[in-house]
């Protein structure tokens, strides 16, 4: 089998550590591209340093020039600013829209056969910016961020409940702000829900702890995000990828009508395969469940159109 290669956009705390959990699963030659002179060559190489130690090959390479990104079977865009105290992630939106527009043009050169998936934030805009960029089908730009929220929201579970962190299983929907959409019914442990598990109260702290889990994250590190399991995340999606492994996450996918959604990104439950995201997976809400979506749909949709305002992006 030919070696797959992934590229990852952007060497900063989230790509760097994407890049070291993709290595770890010694499923891919990896290429780091970033503005910053020499930093993704001494990263590069001291990844490198570690493989004998932590059992993976290379080639890992560091670059400034985006030619060495060519024929990718998958792109991951870390590259912008990070949210700082006092900053939601659409305020981010100015300053990472150019950042990811060129990372996008780049991607249409050099590998058009490529997977794109999206890190940088307020990331469900951002894949609107890849997506209208490059042209590619839309199942090939795959924004993540729901395996993320769902991901603190299992911790917070097997926090609360004291058990392993590997039985608790999560749904979180929507966009990756404020009124993201974890849904406790389907959020289960060892296959039971949690709304058999747990009272209302203590579900809805959870819930609202999830929601606020990157702002409290930032309010600590105060000189930027979290990057360990947004990275985490991020690798996930790229083994699901290569590997066709078929896993069923929330990711942000572009709807067109599905959850009576129209031409927008939002995070819903999509199985992650070879073509990208092979299907969306429609789930049954409650009205209470569709409101929240729908408003969660709502922000989203305003940040995309901020794009066509300020950068004519379609
Ligand atoms: C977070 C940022 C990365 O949720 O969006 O931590």
């Amino acid at each position: 089998m030919p070696r797959r290669k992934v590229s990852v956009i952007g060497a900063g705390n989230v790509g760097a550590t994407a890049t070291y959990y993709i290595a770890e699963k010694v499923i891919a030659d990896i290429v780091m591209v970033d503005v910053m002179e020499g930093m993704t060559q001494a990263k590069a190489l001291d990844f490198l340093h570690s493989g004998p130690m932590r059992s993976y090959d290379g080639p890992i390479s560091g670059s400034n020039d985006f030619a060495t990104i060519t024929n990718s079977d998958v792109v991951v865009i870390t590259a912008g600013l990070p949210r700082k105290p006092g900053m939601d992630r659409m305020d981010l939106l100015k300053a990472n829209t150019a950042i990811v527009k060129t990372a996008a043009q780049h991607i249409a050169r050099y590998a058009p056969n490529a997977t794109v998936i999206v890190v940088s934030n307020p990331l469900d805009v951002m894949c609107h910016v890849v997506l209208s960029t490059t042209g590619f089908a839309i199942r090939r730009v795959i924004g993540m961020a729901g395996i993320l929220d769902a991901t603190r929201f299992r911790y917070f579970v097997a926090e609360h409940i004291g058990c392993s962190l590997s039985v608790v299983h999560a749904m979180v929907l929507g966009g990756h702000g404020d009124q993201m959409v974890p849904i406790p019914r389907f959020t289960t442990v060892a296959g039971i829900p949690i709304t058999e598990l747990m009272d209302q109260a203590t579900i809805e702290r959870l819930v609202d702890r999830t929601r606020k889990g990157g702002a409290e994250i930032v309010g600590l590190l105060k000189t930027g995000s979290a990057y360990y399991a947004p990275a985490a995340a991020a690798a996930e999606m790229v083994e699901a990828i290569l590997t066709d492994r078929r896993h069923m996450a929330p990711c942000a996918a572009y709807l067109r009508g599905e959850y009576g959604i129209e031409n927008l990104f939002i995070g819903v439950p999509v199985i992650l395969g070879k073509h990208g995201i092979e299907s969306v997976v429609e789930l049954d809400l409650t009205d209470d469940e569709k409101q929240q979506l729908l408003a969660s749909a709502a922000a989203v949709k305003k940040g995309v159109d901020e794009l066509h305002t300020f950068f004519k992006v379609n």
